[in-house]
């Protein structure tokens, strides 16, 4: 067993916040452990709980097509979210199931090593770049980060879906941006 299948069979059995009473299933994360590319959710969905696979509902399928448009393939990069179960109802995830929580996503991180990360929505930016601003004035950008990465955040595809074609034209530019970013040849190979 990889120390990645560790990671998953450990969170899979989780109980360590009160999500584990009322999940169906542990929503660890899908996708390549070897990708350059990661996302980070907020928290699964209805579907997501259904199923064990982060975004496949309808804010799934946006990321989806975002995807396609800058030519990558959902099979090809990592998605994960902050938290791994369902909160009842899809309120927003509390302080004390994020503390519970982001040790699998900081160890996700750590094995996966992945060059780009983007967080979609307040929840994953605020957690990962440890910042109270908010997602309109911190998006667009490229910021420097752990392990080398560039962590670029952008809208949640969920609010996108809620605020019409200018949102999603907006998560599209920070989609082209995360392109360019993986276009660029990694330090050393230049
Ligand atoms: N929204 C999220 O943040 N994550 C999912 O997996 C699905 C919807």
């Amino acid at each position: 067993m990889t120390e990645f299948d560790q990671l998953r069979a450990e969170a899979e059995s989780c109980t360590l916040c009160p999500l584990a009473r009322t999940r169906t299933n542990v929503v660890f994360g899908v996708g390549r452990p070897d990708s350059q590319l990661m996302f980070v959710g907020e928290a699964p969905g209805r579907d997501e709980d259904l199923q064990g696979e982060p975004f496949v509902g309808r804010a799934g399928q946006l990321l989806d097509r975002l995807l396609a448009e800058v030519g990558i393939s959902r099979d090809t990069v990592y998605i994960a979210n902050v938290l791994k179960c369902r909160p009842p109802g899809n309120r927003n995830p509390q302080p004390v199931e994020i503390d519970a929580c982001k040790g699998y996503l900081r160890s996700q991180i750590r094995l996966i090593r992945p060059r780009v990360v983007v967080t979609l929505g307040n929840f994953a930016t605020k957690l990962l770049l440890r910042t109270e601003m908010g997602i309109t004035r911190l998006r667009g950008q490229a910021f420097p980060w752990w392990l080398d990465a560039t962590l670029v955040p952008t809208f949640h595809p969920a609010y996108a879906l809620r605020n019409g074609e200018r949102a999603v034209a907006t998560m599209r530019q920070d989609f082209e941006l995360m392109r360019r970013l993986l276009d660029q040849a990694p330090p050393g190979e230049a």
